[in-house]
């Protein structure tokens, strides 16, 4: 795993607002990906919950943000097949790891692996990611 290679999120003292697009541009299920400063970021409408992502995978450093959204196999007792978190997993495009949009975390070792987060505010009819 290289997640030491992804830059550290700022402290909150150090953030900058970076306008990332007008909320009517970003409908639920749409994201955009952003130069915020020094980091390229992921912004999603997840069902209406504005979340940002670092655009670094920390398996292989992959554009992350470019990969699906859609929902995955939740763990099951017996043989059977539960589809769920439809619209809240990123995909990562170059070899399928899977993160929650909701926290960033890797959903096969949540408690080592997962995506940086940023803050993402809506002020003025426009969505911002503060980075
Ligand atoms: S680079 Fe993302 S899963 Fe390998």
């Amino acid at each position: 795993m290289n997640a030491t290679l992804t830059p550290a999120a700022p402290a909150a003292s150090t953030r900058t607002k970076h306008l990332v697009a007008p909320v009517a541009e970003l409908p639920p299920g749409a994201r955009k990906i952003v130069k915020a400063g020094r980091f390229e970021v992921g912004v999603f409408n997840l069902k209406g919950e504005y979340k940002a992502a670092l655009n670094i995978c920390p398996h292989a450093l992959a554009p992350v943000c470019a990969g699906p959204v859609r929902g995955t196999m939740l763990p099951a007792e017996k043989v059977e097949y539960n589809w769920g978190m439809d619209g809240e997993v990123l995909s990562c495009p170059w070899h399928g790891w899977e993160f929650s949009l909701k926290d960033g975390r890797s959903l096969h070792d949540p408690k080592r692996c997962g995506l940086k987060m940023f803050e993402v505010v809506v002020e003025d009819g426009n969505v911002y990611v503060l980075a």
